[in-house]
């Protein structure tokens, strides 16, 4: 039994870490098509940006939690050990880059052709989270701020969360 964990545990932990981490660099090419798509409205494709932010959904939230619940014992993870002590404020943030990929792929659903204005950021519009950062306060004023808000938002829950608990 005990030498069944000892030589199961190592490669389950490196599953893990392999599979955050190719679910990470998913995220990160969905957010490229997203952010491709702000900065050339021309080429928005209401399906494939749903699919881009739906793709951020599928592994945010508790799924992204749940692949942090232990530490892992692998070389190869650049995640720090202190998630598991501020496992609250790391749920918070996995949950918060949830909700603003539900409201990216609301914004698809209701802009099925052309990106509107109503999409875009007006000019000077104040970007940031506010006092508490990019923390979202409620889901009224997730879904009446522009796509484009969210979608700055939503990268910030990304830079927020690796400054804490990435390794450099
Ligand atoms: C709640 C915390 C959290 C959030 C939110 C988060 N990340 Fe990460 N990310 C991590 C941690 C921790 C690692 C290191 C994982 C490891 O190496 O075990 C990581 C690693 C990565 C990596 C490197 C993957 C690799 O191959 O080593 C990329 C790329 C990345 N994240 C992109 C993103 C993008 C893009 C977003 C937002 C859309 C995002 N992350 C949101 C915590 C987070």
């Amino acid at each position: 039994m005990g030498a069944v964990l000892m030589t199961a545990s190592p490669s389950a932990a490196e599953d893990v870490v392999a599979v955050r981490q190719a679910d990470m660099k998913a995220m990160a090419a969905a957010a490229k098509t997203m952010s491709g798509m702000f900065k050339d409205p021309a080429s928005y494709k209401a399906a494939e940006f749903r699919w881009a932010a739906d793709a951020i959904r599928d592994r945010s939230g508790v799924v992204l939690s749940g692949h942090f619940a232990s530490e892992a014992a692998s070389p190869q993870s650049k995640a720090r050990p202190n998630i598991l002590e501020e496992r609250d404020r790391f749920d918070r943030i996995a949950n918060d880059l949830r909700d603003y990929a539900v409201a990216l792929a609301a914004a698809a659903e209701k802009n099925p052709g052309p990106m509107s204005a109503g999409m875009r950021m007006k000019p000077g519009e104040a970007m940031g989270g506010g006092p508490l950062g990019t923390h979202v306060r409620d889901e009224q004023e997730l879904s009446a701020m522009p796509a484009e808000h969210a979608f700055h938002l939503m990268l910030q829950t990304c830079t927020t969360c690796h400054a804490r608990f990435r390794m450099e």
